[in-house]
């Protein structure tokens, strides 16, 4: 077993969270992971839903917590005024508790702070947010950094910032696939572009983090910055399914409003590189992740 404390996921049942619960307990750590659900509390799993409790004391044992959880859908950042206070408020409040309990803090941060108009931003680059939910997160960024100076407690914070998150049931995967079951043509956005990692990667790299303690700024990007098309393309190429069945179009000529269209989605992972050895993943690598099997088409 390794010679740690317990490990905190706030957010374990989200995208990110579970894959991180997974990779730290296949590593043979003790991991908690939180939930708002109470009838799901039980071995591994404790109750925390921060729009409800003032102050936040962690379980017995907790010497690291990864601050996952968040108001991420981009329409209810746009609109809903709890999302804010989620997002700059309480989130950041959370952090600052955790820290003030002595704990090591990883908070989850995105890509889009960056604006998407600068290739491979490095870690400690100025941000330039557009959409709410990436004002919100840089905001919050922000609170996180003003408690951790306060409490002096920099060198046990990191924020680590994620570029977009695919697994097999992501949009739009499944719809592709079924559209290629059935040998109908799919139209992938060649105008909408993103720096795809797979959830598989970005669980094993926060658990490589939590373990390696290390604090500042940091990056997990996919390695290539790729459009809807080129991707659908590695995909057909690793399912064998024949490139005839994709159609490129762009959101524009759909009539399609994106709210957050960068030219640029990958993040530069210099520093992340140097301090831990991790390196951006391959569009390849998350393909495979994707679909370890061969899969049969129908
Ligand atoms: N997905 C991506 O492509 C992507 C890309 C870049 C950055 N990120 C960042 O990665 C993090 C995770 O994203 P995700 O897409 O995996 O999230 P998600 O699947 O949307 O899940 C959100 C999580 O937040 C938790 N949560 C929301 N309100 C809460 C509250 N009041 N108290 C306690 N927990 C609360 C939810 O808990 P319950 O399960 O209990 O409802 C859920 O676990 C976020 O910080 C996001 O900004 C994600």
């Amino acid at each position: 077993m390794p010679d740690q404390g317990k490990f905190l996921v706030v957010g374990g049942d989200s995208l990110v969270g579970g894959a991180t619960v997974k990779a730290l307990a296949a590593r043979g750590h003790e991991v908690l992971a939180s939930t708002r659900r109470e009838e799901t509390v039980g071995p591994g799993r404790v109750l925390m839903d921060f729009e409800r409790e003032e102050t936040y004391r962690a379980p017995e044992g907790v010497d690291y917590a990864l601050v996952i959880a968040a108001a991420t859908n981009y329409e209810r950042c746009e609109t809903d005024p709890q999302a804010r206070v989620i997002n700059v408020e309480l989130i950041p409040r959370l952090v600052a508790s955790l820290l003030e309990q002595g704990i090591f803090v990883t908070f989850i941060s995105t890509n889009s702070v960056f604006g998407g108009e600068r290739p491979w931003p490095h870690e400690d680059d100025p941000h330039a947010p557009g959409i709410a939910y990436a004002r919100q997160k840089d905001e919050g960024e922000r609170e996180i950094l003003k408690f951790a100076d306060e409490l002096d407690a920099r060198d046990r914070l990191n924020i680590t910032r994620l570029t977009k998150i695919m697994e097999s049931d992501t949009p739009p995967l499944p719809n592709w696939l079924a559209a290629w079951d059935k040998g109908e043509v799919v139209t992938p956005f060649s105008d909408l572009i993103f720096a795809p990692m797979s959830t598989r990667f970005v669980g094993e790299s926060l658990a490589t983090i939590a373990e390696k303690r290390v604090s500042g700024n940091l990056h997990l990007s996919g390695a290539e910055n790729v459009s809807y098309t080129r991707f659908a393309e590695a995909l057909a190429g690793r399912l064998g399914v024949d490139s005839a069945l994709i159609e490129a179009t762009t959101s524009t000529e759909k009539g399609i409003h994106i709210a957050f269209k960068p030219t640029y989605s990958g993040l530069g992972m210099t520093r992340t590189q140097e301090l831990t050895g991790l390196r951006p993943q391959p569009l390849e690598a998350l393909v495979r992740d994707l679909f370890p099997a061969a899969r049969d088409l129908d």
